[in-house]
């Protein structure tokens, strides 16, 4: 059977891929910097950043998903000044590098890579270290698609998480769509294996809300009595801190469902 490389299959979208690829038969192998505890799927050890298993992992593979990232935002649920300044590359672009040129050589028939929504406005250094790793996978002589996503929602919650101590809230009325890792890894996997290629239909959340109604809906799905001061911003700065509303596939888990099943089982085992 044709084996299937994932990188990232520990990360928040990594996992609900091997889910959809264990579901759907596929033989997969994960690359991890740390082996995880399922025995469904092979294991291959390695590190992006510097190459270390990377050739051992790609033997015999036919398809390779790249959803590895280094992100100090998702990692640590927040944003600091240092943010603004700059992110490291070396997952994002040498590692996709290195991920596109082994696999070239080692006869990968089709690299899915997995990039976020909006990159070209966005002004924050991780959207130029995306951009740049979308870049090699265009240029590379291998068959390649991307699916580009918006912000999923785990990240919204711990952002918003953030300002869970402020008894005011200052937040952009901009329209914005989320969506699920769920629903992004379905889209992800139907599009590894339909045949297409390219630039492939991005995903998003299934509603068009402003980012004061997700905070509402944040803000009592946790009772927490906080007040939301909506902030008017241009749509160039909001396009640039990354809020903008995809045009391709919506994903069918709203942020009222996500945040009842986040919050309701820890309300009520209090
Ligand atoms: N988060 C969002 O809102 C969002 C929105 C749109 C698109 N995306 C894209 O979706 C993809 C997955 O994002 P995510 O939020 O699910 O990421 P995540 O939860 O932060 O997971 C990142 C994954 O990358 C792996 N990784 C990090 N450094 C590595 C290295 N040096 N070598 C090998 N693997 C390494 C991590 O492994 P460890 O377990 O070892 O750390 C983890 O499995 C990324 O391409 C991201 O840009 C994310």
């Amino acid at each position: 059977m044709a084996l299937t490389l994932l990188t990232g299959g520990t990360g928040h979208l990594g996992q609900d891929i091997v889910q959809r690829l264990v579901r759907d038969g596929h033989r997969v192998r994960v690359f991890a910097r740390s082996p995880g505890v399922r025995s469904d799927v092979e294991w291959a050890s390695g590190d992006l950043a510097t190459g270390v298993g990377l050739r051992e992992a790609l033997r015999d593979v036919d398809t390779v998903i790249n959803a590895a990232t280094f992100s100090p935002i998702a990692r640590r649920g927040g944003v600091r000044p240092v943010d603004f300044f700059r992110s490291p590359s070396a997952v994002d672009v040498e590692g996709t590098e290195r991920l596109l040129s082994l696999g070239l050589e080692m006869s990968v028939r089709h690299v899915l890579h997995v990039s976020i929504v909006g990159l070209e406005a966005a002004t924050l250094p991780y959207a130029r270290v995306k951009l740049a790793g979308e870049r090699l996978v265009r240029a590379s002589a291998l068959q390649w698609s991307i699916v580009r996503a918006m912000p999923f929602y785990y990240l919204l919650d711990s952002l918003l998480s953030g300002l869970a101590w402020l008894p005011i809230w200052p937040v952009p009325t901009t329209q914005f769509n989320p969506v699920d890792t769920s629903d992004v890894a379905d889209h992800v996997v139907t599009c590894a294996f339909d045949g297409g290629r390219g630039e492939r239909a991005e995903i998003g959340g299934p509603e068009d809300l402003s980012l004061v109604a997700l905070a509402g809906q944040y803000r009592d799905a946790r009772r927490l009595n906080r007040k939301i001061l909506p902030l008017t911003v241009s749509e160039a700065k909001a396009q640039g801190m990354g809020f903008v509303v995809s045009r391709g596939v919506r994903g069918r888990l709203c942020w009222a469902d996500w945040l009842r099943r986040r919050y309701f089982s820890a309300q009520s085992a209090a």
